[in-house]
């Protein structure tokens, strides 16, 4: 057997060289199984977080090279009935611009067996459209939020929205998506005050905080692994104002370390994650397999070759060319990101373009 640098044993059916196997599990060379399908449904997106875009935005997809609703439909049945899929997130871009968000859920909750069903957005329209995605088969939703200081989330944001953000976290947990996650990405310059306000608020709220390191995914490809601030310099913080005491729970193939915060708290009980992307990376657990809006399977974030399943739905193939497509691609999964390695490349796509 051999083992990869991370410690990865490769899987004794065999490598690469060797075709995916055409049925059972969505595994990889690793032995890693994808269970956890992330889908963008755009790349636009109505904000222009500096660690993502520029401030002028991007050159969105055409509207052509977007999947309909219905090719989705198809391959989230395809997903869940022939590969296993157990849960399903949609991201962006943002997806609250796409207008049938709403159809496409519906869709993931007439499937049997029925997926958990989750949304990542930046919680800008969510207001108006909380209580009807909820509707529509919606469990969970995840909202991203660097910072409640109206100026600072301006200055990451390029856009004065904190308002909106916060009325729809509010939106949210009225219409019952629960438990209610903020995501929050530190900017380098006031994350660390942002973060002791944040873990605040969303105690006083009942939002569990989960923040997470910043990944080399900017569209400048101006990242820098020394700008990052670390799960340590984020906890070292955090223990300045709170009690932070390790969660018992076993964590499974979640990213987040998750904390229990003490009882001299505003809200004892609250819990806060700290996802360390990049200083401990958590590849050899990865269940996730990412579709992105113009239809190409990624098995990871930082992979530098996709696998084209518009085109196949384009060309009338069966649903079991598709499944194919979708195995080989997962097949060739790579052991990790390889972020700290020195002939580490960053992919073209940005985090807008694949989907968080
Ligand atoms: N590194 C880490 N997280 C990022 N996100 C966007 N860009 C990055 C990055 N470079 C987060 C957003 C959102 C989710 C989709 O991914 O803040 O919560
Ligand atoms: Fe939009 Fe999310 Fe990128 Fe911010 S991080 S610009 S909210 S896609």
């Amino acid at each position: 057997m051999t083992v990869t640098a991370l410690g990865l044993p490769t899987v004794n059916r065999g490598g690469p060289a060797e075709p995916a196997p055409a049925s059972g599990p969505l595994i990889d060379t690793y032995g890693r199984v994808a269970t956890d399908l992330r889908v963008s449904l755009t790349d636009r997106c109505n904000l222009r977080c500096t660690y993502c875009m520029p401030a002028e935005g991007l050159d969105w997809l055409p509207g052509q090279a977007l999947l309909t609703a219905d090719e989705l439909a198809r391959l989230l049945r395809i997903a869940v009935t022939r590969l296993g899929v157990t849960s399903v997130r949609f991201t962006g871009g943002e997806p609250l611009v796409t207008r049938h968000l709403e159809d496409v859920v519906a869709a993931a909750a007439a499937l049997t067996p029925r997926p958990e069903i989750t949304l990542t957005t930046n919680g800008i329209g969510l207001q108006r459209r909380a209580a009807g995605l909820r509707q529509a088969g919606l469990d969970r939703i995840n909202v991203s939020l660097d910072s409640v200081d109206a100026a600072h989330f301006a200055r990451i944001t390029r856009r004065d929205r904190l308002a909106d953000v916060l009325a729809g976290l509010a939106a949210a947990k009225a219409a019952g998506l629960q438990p209610v996650k903020v995501n929050a990405v530190l900017d380098p310059v006031s994350g660390l005050d942002d973060v002791v306000d944040l873990l605040r608020y969303c105690l006083e709220h009942g939002y569990q905080l989960r923040i997470i390191e910043q990944m080399p995914l900017d569209a400048g490809h101006s990242w820098k692994r020394d700008a990052v601030i670390d799960a340590d310099r984020i906890l070292q913080t955090l223990r300045q104002h709170f009690d932070l005491q390790p969660d018992p729970r076993p964590r499974g193939s979640a990213p987040a370390e998750l904390w229990q915060v003490g009882p001299g708290a505003t809200h004892p009980g609250g819990t806060v994650g700290v996802i360390a992307s990049v200083s401990h990376a958590f590849c050899s657990a990865c269940d996730r397999t990412r579709l992105t809006a113009d239809g190409q399977i990624r098995s990871c974030l930082f992979s530098t070759e996709e696998t084209d399943l518009r085109g196949l739905l384009r060309a009338g193939a069966d649903d079991a060319a598709i499944e194919a497509a979708w195995r080989g691609a997962m097949w060739a999964k790579p052991a990790g990101h390889g972020i700290n390695d020195p002939s580490f490349v960053q992919p073209q796509r940005p985090m807008s373009a694949i989907g968080g």
